[in-house]
């Protein structure tokens, strides 16, 4: 249940991964040694102490490993069901050497490693060493999530009391609407921490037209290499339209912060709109990938919103040392940021929005082995109408990580969750690794050829810096 393609490897110069090996992990590392030395240093409690010191010295001991090309050693038995299919995998892989290494195993193990630091703690279990980075972030997006917040609660309410929206007269128009809306929901979605705001309309019908033609949203259209979302709003509309009464849409989230903020949108929306009527959303257990989101990201992201003024307000340590000051929200603000609180809240409380975190999503290996590693999950998703992944990590778990030519159609690439796996597939990626499959011919040579795309050197560069995006889609029947 793996491809025989060869997967992109830590020791090949002209992959992504060697660089991310050699230059940004132990970077990462470093980031996590401050956060614990910081938590660590302000608690007053001597055990926490004491475990922080101990947490620091094994994360430094990780680093010299990696920076020294040193085996990845056995995770030690912490007590989780996963720990054995690691070490199973270390074996297998001939208990290779940090630079020379499958980059999807070898990072995700880097992750797991860490956590199992924290986990053989008495007393820093579940800590987060990305929190504070996360929330910063997230606090930094303020302008972004002020504006949409705004928006989304006049799209709710004209949604969910008069279930149309402003200016729009017959079923045909709704329709059209309820489509660009889709658009552009998953395409603020798609792009994430880097939404620009001019994607952002009004919501009168005439305003909505316009949309299509708004430069903006236009110029990073084009970027969209491959759109397939016209195919997923299709399913969506075609399980409404038949009258089935249970709906529903997975989202397999990737980063905390405004990216969980946008997702929630499109959640909203989706069940707003009629097009769902639950939405799963599917985050981590363990710290990953810094900022993927954890369960109790989604806790910190509501209490944000319940309390608006005071969290924008509480300004971090950094900001005061240089001497920031917050501006107080305007009441309109508070209260759509509110209104979002109480209609997350709510959907929640009510059993529409779920969350179901899985300990496979942190697993080493590929989302093909997925049927067989964790076969309740796969039926699990099989109930959905469609199953979206967001971001990277997701988009290369989805194809093995192997160096596919860029052509595969990407159901082929997706092995077991392909045709025949009975999931609906719609991957929202933007491009910050090599793999890339289901591209017209000729578009990767073109990319390449483009300035710092990696022209003749073998490297596909373009792929690296999250300019260029996918939107793909596979519908699972055989
Ligand atoms: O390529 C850089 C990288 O950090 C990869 O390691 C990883 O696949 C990805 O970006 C994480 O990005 P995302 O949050 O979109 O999954
Ligand atoms: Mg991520």
């Amino acid at each position: 249940y793996d491809t025989k393609t060869p997967q992109y490897n830590t020791g090949d110069p002209s992959s992504f991964a060697y660089i991310s090996a050699r230059d940004r992990w132990p970077v990462i590392i470093t980031q996590g040694i401050d956060d614990v030395h910081r938590s660590a240093g302000a608690s007053k409690d001597e055990e926490v102490l004491n475990e922080g010191k101990w947490v620091v010295a094994e994360l430094a001991r990780l680093k010299y490993e990696l920076q020294h090309d040193r085996e990845l050693t056995p995770l030690p038995d912490d007590g989780e069901s996963d720990v054995e299919g690691y070490n199973k995998e270390l074996e297998a892989l001939g208990n290779p050497k940090w630079h020379s290494v499958p980059w999807l195993f070898s990072e995700c193990y880097l992750y797991r490693r860490v956590s199992s630091i924290f986990k053989q703690t008495q007393k820093c279990k579940s800590y987060d060493l990305f929190a504070r980075q996360k929330m910063s972030t997230f606090q930094s997006s303020r302008p972004a999530v002020v504006e949409l917040a705004a928006r989304y609660k006049d799209i709710v309410t004209e949604l969910e009391t008069k279930h149309t929206l402003k200016g729009i007269k017959t079923q045909e128009e709704l329709e059209e609407a309820e489509k660009i809306l889709f658009f552009e929901m998953c395409e603020i979605c798609l792009w994430g921490n880097a939404t620009d705001l001019s994607l952002l309309t009004n919501l009168s019908y005439e305003d909505i037209q316009k949309l299509q033609g708004s430069e903006a949203r236009k110029s990073s259209e084009k970027n969209i290499i491959v759109n397939d979302l016209g195919k997923a709003f299709a399913v969506l509309t075609n399980g409404q339209k038949s009258g089935k009464k249970e709906r529903r849409v997975d989202i397999v989230l990737d980063n905390a912060g405004f990216e969980l903020f946008v997702d929630l949108i499109l959640a909203g929306y989706l069940l707003a709109a009629g097009l769902a009527t639950t939405v799963v959303l599917h985050p981590k257990s363990i710290p990953w990938f810094v900022s993927d989101v954890l369960p109790q990201d989604f806790g910190s992201l509501i209490s944000a919103l319940a309390d608006p003024q005071t969290f924008y307000s509480t300004l971090s340590d950094e900001d005061k040392l240089v001497g920031k000051t917050a501006t107080p929200l305007s009441d309109s603000e508070v209260s759509s940021l509110k209104f979002l609180f109480e209609h997350w809240s709510g959907i929640h409380a009510e059993g529409q929005l779920v969350l179901r975190p899985n300990i496979f999503w942190t697993a080493g290996g590929s989302f093909w082995r997925l049927a067989n590693t964790e076969p309740s999950l796969y039926e699990d998703l099989k109930e959905s109408e469609l199953v979206i992944f967001k971001g990277d990590l997701n988009y290369r778990k989805l194809t093995c990580d192997a160096a596919w030519s860029s052509t595969t159609p990407f159901a082929e690439a997706i092995g077991s969750l392909g045709p025949g796996s009975d999931v609906r597939v719609l991957a929202l990626r933007t491009c910050k690794a090599d793999v890339v499959v289901g591209l017209p011919e000729g578009a990767d040579e073109t990319l390449k050829d483009m300035e710092g795309g990696g022209g003749d050197s073998g490297a596909r560069k373009w792929a690296w810096s999250g300019k260029w995006a996918v939107v793909q889609f596979s519908d699972g029947k055989a």
